[in-house]
């Protein structure tokens, strides 16, 4: 299947399912998000002044968990419907907007974002390593980059090895048995 062709039958896939994402999701994306503010440095090098782009930000679940500590925070995702979503919860907030785009090309200038997330869609990509190269691109010298990976797709050392060849250097990373991800938060 051709890369586009791929892309549009996932994004129909969760416009399908948006209206029961959070119900089935929540729980288990919020269980990743705690991990990752416990490695994360908030008052430091993540700290307040940063933007933050969410890749894949589904639904916006992620949305309360920075809002509130960084400059700003876009959220971008390929699914209309779960966008939508993301929109009505951007506005509980001054400092989140949303953008309807694909990961593999983002609508940003380079080196734009201090820190970029994107909890749960690697497994959605063609070539995740090509992913990662286009988050990179739009990360500040010094930036990080948390991304996860779902066990049951990608394989440790697969998942290791997406960071070494785009030299990305590790600095912290989570395998917790209760998790169905692996995280990693990288240097770029
Ligand atoms: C498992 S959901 C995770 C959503 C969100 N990160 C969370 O924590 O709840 C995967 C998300 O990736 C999005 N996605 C899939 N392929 C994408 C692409 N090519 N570009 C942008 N977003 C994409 C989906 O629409 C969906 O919202």
């Amino acid at each position: 299947m051709n890369s586009w062709r791929e892309k549009r039958s996932v994004a129909n896939r969760y416009n399908i399912t948006s209206g029961s994402y959070d119900e089935q999701y929540a729980q288990e994306q919020e269980a990743k998000y705690c991990a990752v503010q416990k490695v994360l440095n908030w008052s430091g090098d993540c700290g307040c002044g940063g933007v933050v782009l969410d890749v894949g930000c589904g639904s916006g679940l992620f949305f309360s968990c920075v809002a509130d500590k960084v400059q700003s925070v876009v959220g971008v995702d390929i699914s209309r419907n779960l966008l939508l979503k993301a929109k009505v919860r951007a506005k509980f907030f001054c400092n989140v907007h949303v953008v309807q785009a694909d990961a593999d090309f983002l609508p940003f200038k380079d080196s734009l974002f201090d820190v970029i997330f994107s909890f749960t869609v690697l497994q959605n990509m063609p070539i995740p390593k090509k992913t990662l190269c286009e988050f990179k691109r739009h990360i500040t010298t010094g930036g990080k980059l948390v991304v996860t990976g779902l066990k049951k797709v990608f394989g440790l050392t697969v998942f290791l090895d997406l960071f070494e060849t785009n030299e990305l250097r590790l600095l912290e990373f989570i395998d917790d048995s209760d998790l169905k991800c692996y995280i990693a938060l990288v240097a770029c």
